[in-house]
């Protein structure tokens, strides 16, 4: 089978034997993967003391796909993983897949768990929005698009942040207002409850917070955060990837999908986030 390995930040496409599921673990026939920009960190080694990687390491953190053997075999399922979908086949943990309804495009749902999940967790779990509350979403990408979604269904008023060739998709998520970057100073906003920066935060935005309002984070460190920040790192939460798709499911949260792209060309969709030309979220295709 094919697969795309990184070795010394460079990335490879190898032929290597189909992978063999261990105890817990279960084989799947890969539909797509996604890109991640935390992969370009992992290739440059930024990540190294939080990801510790064996070379050569097999790329795709997301992974939306069929069971190809024991008494599964054909279920639709996703999962994030910690490395492994940019393959025609992969091994997951079985205590990881998440069924992915009927309804639900399966190569679609592999943009569903990083960018999901990152979503999710900062706007109920960490800035914990509610039915009128005002929200400003910093970065309206991948993760932003969920999140203005999420947002919006909670009952927000949610003002997004976009550079300009996502003003449109910020729009289309549903943001109530829709500022360009830089233009929030002087935008003669009223103070929110919530500030959710999903590119490094902007120190002038932290104006914007209503007293006992909530800064978070999933970029900047907290310690170059203004005291009471959130920052933080997304959890892998089966529960939640569930939620997620109910709602994708039942056609409250859209799967925004910017490029789809053979998986062959991963090296080349690297190399285009690397010089700035990926707008929101690729999905990798195997061909085999
Ligand atoms: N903490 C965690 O656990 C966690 C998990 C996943 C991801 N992340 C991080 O979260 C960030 C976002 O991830 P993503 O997948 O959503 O990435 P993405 O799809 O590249 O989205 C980032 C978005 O921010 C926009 N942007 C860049 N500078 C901006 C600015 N000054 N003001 C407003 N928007 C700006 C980008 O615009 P353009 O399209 O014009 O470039 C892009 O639309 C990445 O840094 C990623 O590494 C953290």
């Amino acid at each position: 089978m094919h697969e795309h390995r990184v070795e010394q930040r460079v990335i490879r496409l190898d032929r290597i034997p189909r992978p063999v599921p261990g105890p817990g673990e279960v084989l799947l026939r890969v539909a797509a993967t996604t890109f991640n920009p935390s992969e370009a960190g992992l290739r440059q080694g930024l990540l190294r003391s939080i990801v510790p990687l064996a070379l050569p390491y097999t790329m795709g953190l997301d992974v939306a796909g069929t069971v190809a053997d024991g008494d599964r075999t054909g279920r639709r399922v996703v999962a994030r993983l910690d490395g492994g979908a940019a393959a025609d086949y992969a091994v997951a943990p079985a205590d990881l897949l998440v069924p992915v309804p009927d309804t639900v495009a399966l190569e679609d749902a592999a943009a569903l768990p990083i960018a999901g999940l990152t979503a999710w967790q900062a706007v109920f779990e960490h800035a914990k929005v509610t039915a009128g509350h005002r929200v400003l979403i910093n970065g309206v990408g991948a993760i932003g698009r969920y999140a203005v979604q999420l947002a919006r269904h909670a009952g927000a008023h949610v003002v997004a942040v976009a550079t300009p060739r996502n003003l449109t998709a910020a729009r289309e998520a549903g943001a109530h207002r829709v500022l360009a970057a830089g233009a929030v100073t002087g935008a003669r906003l009223e103070p929110v409850d919530a500030l959710i920066h999903l590119v490094p935060a902007a120190p002038e935005h932290a104006a914007l917070l209503r007293p006992g309002g909530i800064l978070v984070s999933a970029t900047t460190p907290a310690d170059q955060l203004p005291p009471g920040s959130v920052h933080f790192i997304v959890r892998n939460d089966t529960a939640d990837l569930a939620a997620m798709l109910a709602l994708v499911a039942a056609g409250t949260i859209r799967i925004d999908i910017a490029a789809r792209r053979p998986l062959t060309g991963l090296a080349a969709v690297h190399a285009e986030a690397e010089a700035g030309h990926l707008p929101g979220k690729t999905l990798l295709l195997p061909t085999a």
